[in-house]
């Protein structure tokens, strides 16, 4: 890249994907302004990111819902294009609280939109999520295969995907990339940036590096008599730095492109007893588990045909499993607390 480049507005760019994915932007050389309200992230996320050499050229706490915030930002900058990480993410927490889920992710993402319809800035990638694709039929599943959600923070995620390809039809000015992200997990490879959950991780990797250091007597595996090789479930687990590097991709192609829909993922299954072997081996730590019920909701398989992403964005996984859980290891150690560790 080169000359002097408008700046990318990206919102909840404190957050696990969102700061990731400021790093990767710098790294092509893109000014970057952050809008967070810190809900699920913390401030020393923008430290990290400076130490890297990657300070966003503003940051603004403040909420996506809030429109007042938005005209000022699209006012004080002649952005580029935006990435909407902004959200809550917990399949749990939306069942108990889907309003506060349609609210913050569909409402979020409308105020968001009429802002940029305003300020004529109508260029912006969209996380959506594997989730959108249900119980597959077929696995790997392609971008074609029927849409469906099976709890409020899907509905939200597809609530807002419809809404974007209404917006695309109505408006050809609009270029929209619509990215599905299957299991991102691991860290930047420097130990200063990765994920820090509030409370019990939901998830599985976040899981098996506390149980690796302590914090947890156990994993709990979730089910072993799935229909899957080792009885476990699979999943396309992709290294975070991919998946944000998949980010700048689908910016670049959507200089050229109108409406684009694609997975981002490796295209492996990978069971979660192999996970947990191959973090086992590769970190040289134990990782104590017990197979318990399966989790309401789960589905056996699901993973990614990642061709289009291939061919549209020219964008693949490099990254290996052995590297996702090299790097979610080196990131836990050296940050017991999270962001609250010191220094
Ligand atoms: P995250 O919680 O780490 O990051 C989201 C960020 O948005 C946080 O920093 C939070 O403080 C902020 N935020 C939340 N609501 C906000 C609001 N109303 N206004 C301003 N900021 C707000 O989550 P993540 O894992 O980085 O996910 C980013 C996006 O990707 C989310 O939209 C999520 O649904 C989607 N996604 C995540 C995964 C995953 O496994 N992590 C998978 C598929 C899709
Ligand atoms: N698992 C365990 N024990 C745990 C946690 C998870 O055995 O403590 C298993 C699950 O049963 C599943 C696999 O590990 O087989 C992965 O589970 P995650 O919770 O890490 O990820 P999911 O695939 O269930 O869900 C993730 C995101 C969702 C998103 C979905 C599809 O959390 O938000 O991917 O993109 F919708």
């Amino acid at each position: 890249m080169h000359g002097i480049m408008n700046p990318i507005l990206v919102t909840g760019g404190c957050g696990f994907i969102g700061s990731h994915t400021v790093l990767a932007l710098a790294e092509s050389g893109w000014p970057v302004v952050v809008l967070d309200n810190l809900s699920n992230s913390s401030p020393r996320v923008l430290e990290r990111l400076r130490e890297l050499g990657a300070p966003p050229l503003e940051f603004v706490q403040g909420d996506v819902r809030d429109a007042s915030v938005l005209d000022a930002l699209f006012a004080r900058h002649r952005f580029e294009g935006v990435i909407h990480f902004a959200g809550l993410k917990a399949v749990g927490e939306s069942v108990a609280q889907p309003l506060r889920y349609f609210d913050h992710n569909v409402g979020g993402t409308l105020q968001l939109l009429q802002a940029m319809d305003r300020a004529q800035v109508r260029r912006v990638v969209f996380s959506s999520s594997a989730t959108v694709y249900g119980d597959p039929a077929q696995v790997p599943i392609p971008e074609t295969a029927p849409l469906t959600a099976t709890n409020p923070y899907g509905r939200s995620k597809l609530m807002c995907e419809d809404a974007l390809r209404s917006l695309h039809q109505a408006d050809p000015r609009w270029s929209i990339a619509i990215l599905r992200y299957f299991n991102p997990v691991g860290a930047h490879p420097s130990g200063r940036l990765g994920e820090a959950p509030q409370g019990v991780p939901n998830n599985l990797m976040p899981y098996v590096t506390q149980v690796a250091l302590g914090l947890r007597p156990h994993l709990q595996i979730f089910g072993d008599d799935y229909p899957t090789p080792d009885g476990t479930g699979v999943r396309d687990y992709l290294h975070i730095c991919d998946l944000a590097e998949g980010h700048v991709a689908a910016l670049r192609a959507l200089q050229a492109q109108g409406l684009l829909t694609v997975n981002l993922g490796t295209g492996q299954g990978v069971s979660v007893r192999s996970l947990v072997e191959t973090f086992a081996q590769v970190n040289q730590v134990a990782v104590p588990s017990q197979v318990v019920a399966r989790r309401p909701g789960d589905v056996a398989q699901c993973y990614a045909d990642p061709q289009l992403a291939q061919t549209r964005l020219h964008w693949r996984a490099r990254r290996s499993l052995a590297d996702m859980c090299a790097d979610a290891w080196r990131w836990q150690t050296q940050n017991p607390q999270g962001y609250d560790s010191t220094p």
